[in-house]
């Protein structure tokens, strides 16, 4: 476990503030309230990292609607993908009676997403979208593009609001680039 110092340390710099999140997330729950108004819907999140983003986002959404959670891995540690992903916990609802978001931290090579959807798009949803709290175009290995990006990135090593380095850094409360250097 590493300590303190050490964890500051490797905090770079804030790339956006608990404030400029919490703009972006307001206005993604004002278009979901309006978009899915009267119709079942389900969102369903993808742990670890999008668990402090699925807070915050299911809260700006002013309808009914169920929240569930999929556990899939494609880190094992550190800042390299292993390529492998591996669904680990499914959710429990027939999805062919909801539509479906998916809410995702962060779309990187493209990967897990790529394989959380065709696994879910098996099942029939009435509707399949994705919101991603932030998006590495640069960085795709599988063509896969979410329906909705909050912030798009370069090619940065990210922490914080729920997104890890070794499974430490997820309490941050806003995102900061990882400094890789030392
Ligand atoms: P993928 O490469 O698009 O399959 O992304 C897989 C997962 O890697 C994401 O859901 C994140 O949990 C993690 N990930 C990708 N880029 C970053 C990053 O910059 N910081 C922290 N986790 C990341
Ligand atoms: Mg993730």
């Amino acid at each position: 476990m590493i300590n303190t110092e050490e964890m500051n340390g490797k905090i770079k710099r804030v790339i956006f503030s608990e404030n400029e999140i919490k703009a972006k997330i307001h206005e993604a729950g004002e278009w979901v309230s309006m978009e899915y108004k009267d119709k079942p819907l389900l969102l369903i999140s993808i742990l670890n990292g999008a668990f402090v983003f699925m807070a915050d986002f299911c809260r700006e959404v002013k309808i009914p609607c169920e929240i569930s959670f999929m556990c899939a891995k494609s880190y094992y540690s550190g800042t390299v993908s292993t390529g492998d992903v591996n669904i680990t916990m499914d959710v429990t609802q027939d999805i062919s009676r909801y539509h479906v978001i998916i809410v995702e931290d962060i779309i990187d090579t493209g990967r897990t997403l790529k394989a959380v959807v065709e696994k879910l798009k098996e099942r029939n949803p009435l509707s399949l979208k994705v919101i991603t709290l932030l998006d590495k175009p640069s960085r795709r290995l599988v063509e896969f593009e979410a329906d909705k990006a909050l912030f798009t990135i370069p090619d940065h090593f990210v922490i914080g609001y729920g997104l890890d380095c070794a499974e430490i850094y997820r309490n941050l409360p806003y995102i900061a680039e990882y400094d890789e250097s030392r």
